[in-house]
C-alpha cells in the first residue's frame, strides 16, 4: 500500500482519522523511502462550522485536508449523491491503492461506494456495529459499508462475532478502537491545557455533562420533549454541549422553540456551542456524571471512568455497559432522573473499566499493520 486516502466528514472521523494519521507519519519517519506510506485526507464537507471541523484539525494530529469537497448540509439522498460524485472525481484522479472510511456516516457509506465500485480496495474503520434499529440512518450506513468493504476493521471482539452472524468472516480484523487510542494519547493533554472547567464555572466531579444529536431524538418531538423535561428536572449544575442539528431546530422550528425557551430558563442548565475536542475530554473525566445518545461519547465517558446514562433506547456499544458503566436510560424523565439521582448520590461501580475490549490502544498501528501486511503477501503472491 503505497497510497492511501481516508475520507472523513464529520465531527468524530477528525478524531479516528487523526489516530490513523499519526500511525503512517510513525511509520514514514521510521522508514526509508521506498517503505513509505502516502496518506491523503479527504474531507467531504459534511460538517463544516469551526467547532465541529476546524478546530479539530488545530488540535489534533491532522494535516490539512487535501480535498475537501464542501458538500455541506442537505437530505440524505442529495447530500450523499454530491459526496459520491466528488469522491468519485478524487479517486479517479489519485489512484489510491486504498481507500479508508470511518464509521457510520454519509461520508462513510459514499466513500466505500465510490472506492468498491471502482475496484479499489476499501477498508472500513469501526466495522461490525449493529443497534439493531433500522430507523437510524447510521445502521442502514453501517451494514451498507460493512458488506460492500474488503477489509473489515473491528474495534471490539463483539463486532467481530456480529459480522460473522451476517456471514461476513474473510479480511475481518480485531484492531482495537482508534478512539480509544485517541483518549489516551490526548486526554493527558486535555488536562494540561483545557481551562473549560473555569471558563464554565464549574467543579471537578461537581457537574453534569449532555450532549444530544442523533436524528432518533431531535426528529422527535415527543422524544425531544422528555429530554428537555429530564435536562430541566436535574438538580445539579450541567454543562449542555449543543449540536448545531438540535441548535437549528430550537431556533427554528416553531414547534421546537417552547423547548429552547425552558432550557433557557433553567438556571442550572449552561447551554454551549460544540466544544473543542480536548476541552470536551477533560470535561468527560471531571463530571459526575455524562448524559448522551452520542456512541463517541459513551465511549469516552467509559474510558475515563465516568458514569453514563445513554438517553437511547439501544447501544451499540454493549461493552460500556459493563458493571453499569454506562446504562440504556431512553428518554423518560421517570426513568432518566431517578438513575442520575443515584448516580450522583454515590452509585458508581466499585470495578474500573473493562477498557481491554476495546484493544491495547494502538488500534491505529494494527489497521497499519494489517494494511501494510496485506500488501507484503500480496507482493509475494
Ligand atoms: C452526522 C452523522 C451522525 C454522526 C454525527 C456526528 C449522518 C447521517 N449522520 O449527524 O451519524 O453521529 O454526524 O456529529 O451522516 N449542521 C450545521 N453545521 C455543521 C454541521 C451540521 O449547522 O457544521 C446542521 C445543519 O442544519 C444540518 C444538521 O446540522 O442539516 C445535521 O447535519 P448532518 O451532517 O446531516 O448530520 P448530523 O446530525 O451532524
Ligand atoms: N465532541 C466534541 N465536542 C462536543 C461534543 C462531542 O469534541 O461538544 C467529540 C467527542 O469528544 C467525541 C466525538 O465528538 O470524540 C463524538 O461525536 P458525536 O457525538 O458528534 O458523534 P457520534 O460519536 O455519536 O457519531
Amino acid at each position: 500500500m503505497k497510497k492511501l486516502i481516508s475520507i472523513v466528514g464529520v465531527r468524530p472521523q477528525f478524531v479516528k482519522a487523526a489516530m490513523v494519521c499519526a500511525a503512517v507519519a510513525g511509520h514514514n519517519q521510521k522508514h526509508a523511502r521506498e517503505q513509505r506510506v502516502k496518506h491523503l485526507l479527504l474531507h467531504t464537507g459534511q460538517h463544516y462550522d469551526y467547532e465541529m471541523a476546524a478546530v479539530f484539525f488545530q488540535q489534533l494530529p491532522l494535516p490539512a485536508p487535501d480535498f475537501n469537497l464542501g458538500v455541506g448540509s442537505g437530505t440524505h439522498g442529495a447530500q450523499t449523491a454530491m459526496m459520491l460524485k466528488g469522491i468519485e472525481k478524487v479517486l479517479l484522479k489519485e489512484k489510491p491503492d486504498c481507500v479508508i472510511v470511518y464509521g457510520d456516516t454519509n461520508s462513510t457509506l459514499a466513500g466505500a461506494l465510490a472506492a468498491v465500485k471502482l475496484h479499489i480496495v476499501t477498508a472500513h474503520v469501526e466495522s461490525g456495529l449493529r443497534s439493531f434499529n433500522r430507523r437510524m440512518p447510521e445502521e442502514i450506513n453501517r451494514i451498507a459499508t460493512d458488506h460492500i468493504a474488503d477489509l473489515l476493521f473491528c474495534p471490539t471482539r463483539a463486532a467481530v462475532k456480529l459480522l460473522e452472524h451476517e456471514g461476513i468472516r474473510d479480511n475481518v480484523y480485531f484492531t482495537g478502537d482508534v478512539m480509544l487510542d485517541a483518549v489516551k494519547t490526548f486526554l493527558p493533554v486535555a488536562s494540561r491545557r483545557s481551562v473549560a472547567l473555569t471558563d464554565l464555572g464549574v467543579s471537578p466531579g461537581k457537574f453534569i455533562l449532555a450532549t444530544i444529536h442523533r436524528a432518533e431524538n431531535t426528529d422527535s418531538l415527543e422524544r425531544m420533549r422528555g429530554i428537555v423535561e429530564t435536562l430541566c428536572g436535574l438538580e445539579h449544575p450541567t454543562v449542555f454541549s449543543v449540536h448545531p442539528r438540535l441548535r437549528e431546530k430550537l431556533n427554528h422550528e416553531a414547534a421546537y422553540q417552547k423547548l429552547g425557551r425552558e432550557l433557557a430558563r433553567a438556571r442550572h442548565l449552561k447551554m454551549v456551542a460544540p466544544l473543542s475536542y480536548l476541552d470536551m475530554l477533560h470535561l468527560e473525566s471531571s463530571a459526575r456524571l455524562v448524559m448522551t445518545d452520542s456512541g463517541g461519547v459513551q465511549k469516552e465517558a467509559f474510558f475515563v471512568g465516568t458514569p453514563c446514562l445513554t438517553l437511547r433506547d439501544e447501544t451499540e456499544w454493549t461493552e460500556t455497559l459493563h458493571d453499569g458503566w454506562n446504562k440504556v436510560a431512553g428518554v423518560s424523565p421517570r426513568k432518566v432522573l431517578p438513575l442520575a439521582r443515584e448516580l450522583w448520590a454515590g452509585g458508581r461501580p466499585r470495578t474500573k473499566p473493562a477498557l481491554a475490549a476495546f484493544g491495547d490502544g494502538k488500534a491505529a498501528r494494527n489497521i497499519l499493520d494489517s494494511l501494510l501486511e496485506l500488501n507484503a503477501k500480496k507482493k509475494a503472491s
